[in-house]
């Protein structure tokens, strides 16, 4: 397998695995069709980097080390000749197939094509190529640089060769794929979509999203629903919850909540753009509660 990935959406999460990928040895590009979110995705992983020699875990010479090793894109065309190709472009179900399409022509017969969706069918993104089998989920977790779980998605085209190559990417990258079946939300989703939807029909009421985020901090959870749906990015979160209730056709578990939807439609959509429950400052500190 050549040392090459390609990652496809250079957002939340497309930045995130970029810097794993590369600060574990992979050549990596990233690829956008926006030139500014390339400029943001670049400049998460710097400021990711940063953060690792401040702290003492990598030396600035290895930090220019691993900067080397990326090279980043607005043309599809530069996935050509990586062995594993990972997509996280926006959670919409017609914008991957066509990126999955457009990244059969470009790359060889033997690469492999892994989603990062959360949501949707991954049979269904398989299916907008010629050869289904070498299609896999690959589901990181926000954010990517830290969290150790992948969910290795198997579709029912997905093939062994594909699903074990994507399992050894992982490790490699020093994560620990688990494989899961291609149901909506996989596991992880599945089971934790009431932890932000309870949470956020709490709100609705009126209780306050600081108490609602401190009391679950204070259980053990490192994170309170409403703050981390802050950080995944409300819009992702809500394309989410709807994508879940309707592949649960129309399962009330799932439904999605208006306050979160009017905050999407005002642009709060958290960390990312610097408001969200809480605001934030220019780094993605929190600034108040
Ligand atoms: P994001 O909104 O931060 O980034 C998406 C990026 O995709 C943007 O930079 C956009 O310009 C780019 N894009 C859109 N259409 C494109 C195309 N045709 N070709 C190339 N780039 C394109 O989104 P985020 O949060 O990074 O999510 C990406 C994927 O990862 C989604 O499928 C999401 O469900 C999944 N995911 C998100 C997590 C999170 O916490 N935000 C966690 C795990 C998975």
């Amino acid at each position: 397998m050549s040392g090459k990935l390609a990652v496809v959406g250079a957002g939340t999460m497309g930045s995130g695995i970029v810097q794993s990928a590369a600060a574990s040895g992979f050549e990596v590009v990233m690829v956008d069709v926006s030139g500014e979110a390339l400029e943001r995705g670049m400049g998460a992983v710097r400021a990711g980097l940063e953060r690792r020699v401040e702290r003492g875990r990598i030396s600035s010479g290895e930090r220019d080390e691993i900067l080397s090793r990326i090279s980043a894109s607005t043309s599809l065309e530069a996935c050509a000749g990586a062995s594993l190709v990972v997509e996280a472009v926006v959670e919409d179900l017609g914008v991957k197939r066509e990126v999955f399409s457009a990244l059969e022509r470009v790359v060889g017969e033997e690469a492999v094509l892994a989603t990062n969706t959360s949501s949707l069918s991954v049979a269904r993104i398989s299916a907008s190529t010629a050869r289904p089998e070498r299609v896999v989920g690959m589901h990181f977790f926000n954010p990517a640089p830290v969290m150790r779980l992948v969910e290795v998605v198997r579709a029912p085209r997905s093939g062994e060769e594909a699903l074990s190559r994507a399992e050894e990417t992982a490790r490699r990258m020093g994560k620990t794929p688990v494989r899961v079946s291609d149901t909506p939300g996989f596991i992880v989703n599945r089971v934790a979509r009431p932890f932000y939807l309870e949470a956020l029909r709490l709100a609705e009421t009126g209780e306050s999203p600081a108490r609602i985020d401190a009391s679950l901090r204070e259980e053990g959870f490192r994170m309170g629903p409403l703050e981390l749906a802050d950080l995944i990015g409300h819009d992702v979160n809500l394309a989410v919850s709807e994508s879940l209730f309707e592949r649960y056709y129309c399962h009330s578990r799932f439904r999605p909540s208006h306050l979160q939807r009017s905050m999407v439609e005002a642009g709060l959509l958290g960390r990312k753009t610097g408001r969200g429950f809480y605001d934030y400052g220019p780094e993605g500190q929190k600034r108040r509660e």
